[in-house]
């Protein structure tokens, strides 16, 4: 079972999907958000960026309708990437938004807007930077290759700049509900930095990628194996194959796949952050709207199977429809809220029956979520299984209809039965 805080961060628990947004000036040409790292953009050609960048359609509330489309019930922003410039007004580097044609806080105008309309706001902040004369860039993963002329590389005075801009976003914007440090490439330890963190931010969760032990880990792009997580979880991916930031002509994954990946992981007692790449003029491409849309009505349709559900996939086995090699097996996630089970199929079903094994007791009702049907059960010994004993068999699912949908099925079980 997922360990709880016993304290205020267990509101982490209760925000089970949240918007990951990155922006900044990679937003503009449509690559990659470490462009120049990975395609070796000369960095004085980037930082002319910084003349280009004028969001003028950003609308946050746009974002917030988007993201609670989806069911989403936090964004979390990244402040600042490896590129080093900042979303936000900061008094120790110019390199920041409000030297952009732009000229306004980001930052404050989208924590204003959640605040507003009780949206939970999240900050991401990247500790490797390739702008800062004082960062060590040493040519390791995530650094440019060398200094610059004029950088004075200083990890101490580094680390002071990134306390100072941390203290300004914790201090001047309100209510922040989780921090998510990025590629500590420096290996900087000093838990006094979370410390101070919480102390400005009672009750904020913050991640393991930073200087000192965080709350939760942070898979990214994975499903971890096993079925149920043991620590705080929160598992982060994007709508585009390529790229976090925005990219023309991304490679989006399919709306089943990011679905599955959604339910898998909540099933297992973990939370998701699901990343959308705005473009340069401040909208969100058309195609991250349309799919948080779609989240959505699959979400709101079976989300009773994770709001106050616990996972129990140790309860039910996978069926193994086909005694032969290869194996095939139809993968079942459980959750369960008293006597209620909910079977999860992200990975589809094969036929139109499941055995859930090693149940053997008739539920008073099964109905599969996605489209309210009430589904036929028996507890029967089957020709497939005749050297098992009876199983609870579900029959007559509607799989065809459902190739495109990821089904999760509720059982209601007399009181009793798991009493
Ligand atoms: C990876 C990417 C980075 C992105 C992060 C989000 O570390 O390299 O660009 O910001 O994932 O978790």
């Amino acid at each position: 079972m997922v360990a709880r805080f016993h304290d205020a961060r267990d509101s982490f628990f209760e925000r089970r999907l949240g918007m990951f947004v990155h922006w900044g000036l990679y937003s503009v040409p449509g690559w990659h958000e470490q462009e120049l790292w990975r395609k070796g953009t000369p960095r004085r050609e980037y930082e002319k960026l910084i003349h280009e960048f004028d969001p003028v359609l950003f609308d946050p509330d746009k974002w917030i309708d988007a993201a609670e489309d989806a069911g989403m019930s936090y964004i979390c922003i990244t402040t600042k990437h490896h590129d080093g410039f900042c979303l936000f007004d900061t008094k120790y580097t110019d390199y920041n938004i409000m030297h952009t044609p732009y000229g306004r806080d980001l930052i404050k105008k989208l924590a204003d807007a959640c605040h507003r309309r009780g949206m939970g706001l999240g900050f991401y902040y990247s500790i490797p930077d390739w702008h800062h004369p004082n960062y060590p860039n040493q040519g390791r993963h995530h650094q440019m290759m060398g200094y610059r002329a004029g950088d004075e590389p200083d990890e101490e005075k580094y680390f002071t700049f990134v306390k100072n801009r941390i203290e300004e976003l914790m201090t001047n914007y309100g209510p922040i509900c989780q921090l998510f440090w990025d590629i500590n490439v420096n290996e900087w330890y000093d838990p006094s930095v979370n410390d101070h963190i919480r102390e400005l931010q009672p009750g904020i969760v913050i991640n393991d990628r930073g200087p000192g032990p965080g709350d939760f880990d942070t898979p990214e792009r994975k499903i971890p194996g096993g079925k149920e997580f043991s620590k705080p979880t929160q598992a982060c991916s994007a709508f585009g194959r390529e790229s976090w930031g925005y990219r023309i002509d991304e490679d989006y994954y399919s709306d089943k796949f990011t679905i599955g990946s959604i339910d898998k992981i909540l099933a297992m007692g973990g939370t998701y952050l699901l990343n959308v790449g705005p473009k340069g003029d401040g909208t969100l491409p058309e195609e991250n709207v349309r799919s948080l849309h779609v989240i959505g009505e699959w979400y709101r349709k079976v989300r009773e199977a994770f709001d106050d559900a616990w996972p129990a996939s140790y309860m039910v086995d996978d069926d193994h429809i086909v005694i032969s090699e290869p194996v095939i097996r139809d993968r079942i996630w459980t959750t369960r809220k008293g006597n209620t089970l909910y079977l999860h199929l992200p990975e589809g079903l094969n036929s139109t029956g499941l055995i859930v094994s090693p149940l053997h007791i008739l539920p008073e009702k099964a109905t599969l979520l996605n489209n309210g049907q009430e589904l036929r059960c028996k507890v029967e010994m089957t020709p497939w299984h005749w050297h098992d004993p009876e199983y609870l068999h579900i029959v007559g699912i509607p799989v065809n209809e459902m190739q495109n949908e990821v089904m999760v099925i509720k059982l209601e079980f007399n009181e009793e039965v798991f009493a």
